[in-house]
């Protein structure tokens, strides 16, 4: 008998819970309850709305002076011909000729990046070339066989003439990888049928 109200008074308990679950949770695409709210839901500010906290009013904060972004890569060069003369003096590529997996990445850079005006080959003819856009001279003359790897990067980071940067299209790897590929290019012109 005392285990018959036991069980009833058990089902009776589950029933009520059940059921007061489904009446109080009536939006079920809203949390219930919430531990802490001022945690989940912190105060943040839009970039670009006028903030009360600084005295000229900005959100967006000029990072501290003296300080750089991590990962910065800092480059102390100008967009000038002497710069790109510097440059070419003082950087050296990182990338080994003898490293294929840099080449092939360069290959594929440059088929994708430098083809379309430079020729597949470099010789100044590739299709926006042949359609009015000034051709750029061959890369496989001796002018650009004998420019210094760091010019050529300078070239492709800053731009030259009619040629535009690259430096936000192609990250400093695939630029000296691209002139790995270049030299590919070029190295049968230097010295036809010789040894590498
Ligand atoms: C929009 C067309 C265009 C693209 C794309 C382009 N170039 Fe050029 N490039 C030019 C032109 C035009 C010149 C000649 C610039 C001048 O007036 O000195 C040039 C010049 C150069 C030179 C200097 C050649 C010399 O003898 O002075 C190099 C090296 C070069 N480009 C490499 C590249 C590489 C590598 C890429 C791919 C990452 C590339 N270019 C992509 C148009 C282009």
């Amino acid at each position: 008998m005392n285990r018959l109200v036991l069980n009833l008074a058990l089902l009776g308990i589950f029933l009520v819970t059940a059921g007061l679950n489904f009446v109080l949770r009536s939006d079920r695409t809203r949390p219930n309850w919430e531990y802490a709210p001022q945690m989940a839901h912190s105060p943040r500010a839009n970039a670009f709305a006028v903030s009360t906290v600084f005295a000229d009013g900005k959100t967006l904060r000029e990072p501290p002076q003296g300080t750089s972004p991590r990962g910065l890569q800092s480059l102390h060069y100008a967009a000038t011909p002497e710069d790109a003369l510097r440059a070419g003096a003082e950087l050296a590529s990182p990338v080994s000729a003898e490293d294929r997996a840099a080449v092939d990445r360069g290959a594929f850079v440059f088929t994708t990046f430098c083809a379309p005006c430079h020729g597949a080959g470099g010789r100044g003819d590739g299709p926006v070339a042949r359609r009015g856009y000034p051709p750029p001279p061959s890369l496989l003359l001796e002018h650009a066989i004998a420019m210094p790897d760091g010019q050529i990067f300078h070239v492709l980071t800053y731009g030259q003439g009619n040629m535009p940067s690259y430096a936000s299209q192609l990250s400093r790897e695939d630029r000296w990888s691209s002139i790995a590929y270049l030299r590919t290019l070029q190295h049968p012109a230097v010295d036809p049928g010789g040894t590498p």
